[in-house]
C-alpha cells in the first residue's frame, strides 16, 4: 500500500489523481462486501453512520469510484461538484502539490461530466444493491457560463434529476475557482437561493422524507458573514453546514515555489482556520443542526481539534491524497474520536 502511495506521489498531480480514481473504480468492481469501517457510531441526517469520517467533495467529481471509496471504509462519501452541463474546467496545470506543507493548491474549475453522466452511474450503483451502508452525498455547483442571476436554476437541475439518488445534497457556494460563485454566500442572493431550493426540496419529496440539504462555505469569511449566514440557515431551515472549502490565504505557505499559484489552498495549513470557522458557526447554530468539519484534518490530533470546535462528523481530502486509505483506518480506530 505504501509503495502504491509513493508511486502515485511521484507522478504529476493530475495524472496521479486519474490513476487513483481508476484504481478505486477497479476496487469497487471486485466482488466482496462493501462496508464502512467500524468506529464511533454517530447520528447524521437521520442515519446512523458506522464511523464519522467522510470523503470530501472534489476527488470523485463524476461518481466513478463510489463503490471503491465505500470499500476503503469511509462512513460517507460526497461526490461532485457536478454542474448541469459537462465542462472542461480550467487549463492545465491546475493542481499543485506543496508537499513540505502537506498541502495542495487547485484551480480545477469544476471539471466534470455533467449531471446526466453522474445520474446514470449512481443509478447503476444504487441498482446493484451493493451500497446500502455508506451514505452518499451529491455536491452541486453551477456551470461557469451560467450568469450568477441564474445560478439557482443550476442547483435545482441537479436536485430534480438526482433526488432519488442522493442521501443529501450540498450547495457548493464556496469554490474560489468559479468566478463570482462566493458572492452567493451573502445577503439577498443567499436568501433567494436557499428559499427556492427549500421549496423544490419539499415539492420533490411529495410527502415522503425530504433529501437533506447542506451549505458548504468558504473559510475566508468574517464574523459578520458568519452571523448572517447562520441567521439565514436557521430561517430557511436548511439541514446542515459544511465548513470549509479551500482558502485564498497564503500566509502559511509563503515562500513556497507554488505559493502564488491562483486557486484554493487545502491541507494542513487550513486546520486552525477551518476549525475556527466551525467553532464560530457552532456557537450560532442550533445544536441539532449538524456541522461537517473539513479542512486540514490529517491525523487524530487535527480530527480532535475539529470535533472540539463543534463538528458533528468530518471529511478529508488532501490528507487522503498524501496518506491513502490507511489514514481512514487510523482515524476510525482512534478510540478518542
Ligand atoms: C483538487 C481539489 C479539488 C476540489 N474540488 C472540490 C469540489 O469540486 N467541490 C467542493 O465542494 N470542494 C472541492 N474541494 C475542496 C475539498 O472538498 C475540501 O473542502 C478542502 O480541500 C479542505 O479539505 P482538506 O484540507 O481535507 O483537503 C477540492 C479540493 C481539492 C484539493
Amino acid at each position: 500500500m505504501k509503495l502504491a502511495q509513493n508511486i502515485l506521489l511521484s507522478l504529476p498531480p493530475e495524472v496521479a489523481h486519474n490513476v487513483a480514481i481508476s484504481g478505486l473504480a477497479g476496487l469497487g468492481r471486485l466482488p466482496g462486501p462493501i462496508e464502512p469501517l467500524s468506529g464511533r457510531k454517530v447520528d447524521f441526517l437521520g442515519h446512523e453512520l458506522s464511523n464519522p469520517i467522510g470523503l470530501a467533495a472534489g476527488l470523485d467529481k463524476d461518481a466513478q469510484a463510489v463503490l471503491g471509496l465505500a470499500k476503503v471504509g469511509f462512513g460517507f462519501v460526497e461526490v461532485g461538484t457536478v454542474t448541469p452541463k459537462p465542462q472542461p474546467g480550467n487549463p492545465k496545470p491546475r493542481l499543485f502539490r506543496l508537499k513540505e506543507h502537506a498541502a495542495l493548491i487547485n484551480r480545477m474549475g469544476f471539471n466534470n461530466q455533467g449531471v446526466e453522466a453522474m445520474a446514470g452511474r449512481l443509478e447503476r450503483v444504487r441498482n446493484s444493491g451493493r451500497l446500502d451502508k455508506t451514505l452518499v452525498g451529491i455536491n452541486l455547483g453551477k456551470n461557469k457560463d451560467t450568469p450568477l442571476e441564474g445560478a439557482t436554476e443550476d442547483y435545482l437541475i441537479g436536485m430534480r434529476r438526482m433526488h432519488s439518488l442522493a442521501d443529501y445534497f450540498t450547495l457548493n457556494l464556496s469554490s474560489p475557482n468559479t468566478p463570482g460563485l462566493r458572492q452567493l454566500q451573502h445577503g439577498d442572493a443567499l436568501a433567494e437561493l436557499l428559499g427556492r431550493v427549500k421549496e423544490a426540496q419539499q415539492t420533490l419529496a411529495n410527502g415522503r422524507a425530504a433529501v437533506p440539504i447542506l451549505l458548504k462555505v468558504a473559510p475566508d469569511l468574517d464574523d459578520e458573514d458568519i452571523e448572517s449566514i447562520s441567521t439565514q440557515l436557521v430561517q430557511s431551515e436548511l439541514e446542515g453546514l459544511i465548513a470549509t472549502n479551500t482558502t485564498l490565504a497564503r500566509t502559511a505557505v509563503r515562500g513556497h515555489v507554488h505559493a502564488e499559484e491562483v486557486g484554493g489552498l487545502s491541507g494542513a495549513p487550513l486546520t486552525g482556520k477551518s476549525a475556527e470557522v466551525v467553532r464560530k458557526f457552532r456557537a450560532r447554530l442550533p445544536l441539532d443542526m449538524p456541522i461537517v468539519g473539513v479542512g486540514g484534518v490529517s491525523c487524530p490530533e487535527s480530527a480532535r481539534e475539529m470535533f472540539t470546535a463543534g463538528a458533528s462528523v468530518l471529511q478529508i481530502y488532501t490528507s487522503f491524497i498524501y496518506k491513502g486509505p490507511k489514514l481512514v483506518q487510523e482515524l476510525t480506530n482512534d478510540s478518542l474520536l
